[in-house]
């Protein structure tokens, strides 16, 4: 069996970044499962259907990656498409008590599933999928933040066209 590897996320919607880290994962493993997953704490724009589609758009191009979304406990999601790895982005230093607590909490409810840590590209340190909600909402161009299919999802949940 092939190494396999989930990349989880709100992706509310995806950028650039997650992009980034989406292709550099699937340069290591052999299948990458992105995996839309509730965070208790934010309030979505997209629903997890546009989600998916947005996500399944722009991954198109990347043969051994599958998007998926699941309603419940990361580790239990990996384990039930035989995922022992785990891959999430770092942008800055920022970043880390926020990874730290996730990974010791997965650790703790399925020690064998591994997390491993992608480094954004520099360009993309900035950005999150808050930040470009913001910039859109007020008509800010975004093309170099988001792929094509979300620039115009954003623009039409915004009511910009
Ligand atoms: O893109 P995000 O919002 O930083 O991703 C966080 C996410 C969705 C990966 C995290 O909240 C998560 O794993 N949610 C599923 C529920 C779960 O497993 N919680 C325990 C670990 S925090």
């Amino acid at each position: 069996m092939g190494k396999i590897a989930v990349c989880p996320g709100s992706f509310d919607p995806i950028t650039y970044g997650h992009l980034d880290i989406i292709q550099r994962g699937a340069k290591v493993f052999d299948e990458v499962y992105v995996c839309v997953l509730n965070n208790s704490s934010k309030k979505p724009l997209f629903t997890v259907e546009e989600r998916v589609q947005l996500i399944e758009e722009v991954t198109k191009p990347i043969p051994n990656v599958k998007v998926d979304t699941f309603q419940g406990l990361l580790v239990d999601y990996a384990k039930s498409v035989n995922a022992n790895a785990i891959i999430r982005g770092l942008r800055a230093v920022s970043d880390f008590e926020y990874e730290m607590q996730i990974t010791s909490v997965n650790r703790v409810l399925n020690e064998d599933i591994e997390t491993f840590f992608v480094m954004t590209n520099n360009q993309y340190s900035f950005l999150s999928s808050s930040i470009v909600k913001e910039v859109a909402k007020y008509n800010g161009n975004i093309s170099e933040l988001v792929p094509k299919p979300v620039e115009e999802a954003l623009k039409k949940k915004f009511s910009l066209d």
